[in-house]
């Protein structure tokens, strides 16, 4: 299953380099924290919901320290974790050593701009919380699209720039880089993140041949409430949880999760 390629239009290699240590950074936080964070438990249910029917192979995706996965082997599946950060992929194989369903489960590092698997080798694919880390999505996609089967089905989640949390929060921070620039200061270097247009996304997967069928949008957060009184802000959050498949939960849900089948 094996091969090799060779693919033009991938992030910069110092780009990727920049988040896969930042990620190598975070992985002992991330199995400690992520499963006790309002916003992962909100997603984590929504996922599991939309991958409902599937079987089979899954490919996770960004799979991190393997928080997801033994949800996934209880649902059934066989499932593969790729991660381009070396210490989340050994954090993973650590925190399923010992699990009773280990056997059913293996990761390795790898990219998903550049997939180290034949066509067609997965019935689902999960990617929660990954594209946003890609300056553009179509060779991630494309790639999601070549290793899954006919008529299996993917499941992506990532922030959502149209909502009401991001919109204030971009405004906020441009005006604050804005005040430095006036001063004479110097603004601190943040990662790029690129958040989807969810209407817009949704014609990026149509692209790449993958037929939207669901979507919702979870994490209700208000800006500056997020940052002020977290607390309040996750109890709003759960109380909100829902209405994430409303007709304005576009507009309100900081994350955008959606359900895609590719074409037969
Ligand atoms: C925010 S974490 C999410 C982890 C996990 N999916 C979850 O929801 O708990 C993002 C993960 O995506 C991985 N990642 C970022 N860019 C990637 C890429 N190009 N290929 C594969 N994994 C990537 C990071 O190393 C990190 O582990």
């Amino acid at each position: 299953m094996e091969y090799a390629r060779t693919h033009e239009r991938t992030a910069p290699l110092s780009a990727k380099a920049q988040v896969e240590t930042l990620f190598d950074s975070l992985a002992l936080e991330y199995l400690r924290e992520r499963e006790r964070q309002v916003s992962f438990v909100s997603q984590k249910h929504i996922a599991i919901d939309f991958l409902g029917a599937a079987k089979g192979r899954l490919l996770e995706v960004g799979c991190g320290p393997a928080v997801m996965m033994p949800e996934l082997l209880a649902m059934g599946f066989e499932a593969h974790g790729i991660d381009v950060s070396g210490e989340m992929i050994r954090r993973a194989r650590q925190r399923m050593t010992g699990h009773p369903l280990e056997k059913r489960c293996s990761f390795s590092v790898d990219d998903v701009e550049r997939l180290h698997f034949a066509g067609g080798s997965y019935d689902a694919v999960l990617c929660m919380g990954v594209l946003e880390y890609l300056p553009r999505y179509s060779r991630a996609l494309a790639e999601i699209s070549r290793v899954l089967k006919s008529g299996g089905t993917a499941v992506l989640a990532l922030p959502n720039r149209a909502s009401a949390y991001h919109v204030a929060r971009a405004a906020y921070v441009s005006l604050r880089a804005f005040e430095r620039r006036l001063r004479g200061r110097r603004n601190p270097y943040r990662l790029a993140h690129n958040r989807c247009v969810p209407w817009r996304f949704d014609r990026e997967l149509a692209a790449a041949g993958l037929r939207k069928l669901q979507s919702r949008a979870c994490n209700f957060m208000f800006f500056p409430l997020q940052e002020f009184a977290p607390r309040v802000a996750d109890s709003l959050n759960r109380a909100l949880l829902p209405f994430s498949g409303a007709w304005f939960a576009p507009l309100l849900g900081a994350q955008y999760i959606v359900k895609v089948q590719k074409a037969a």
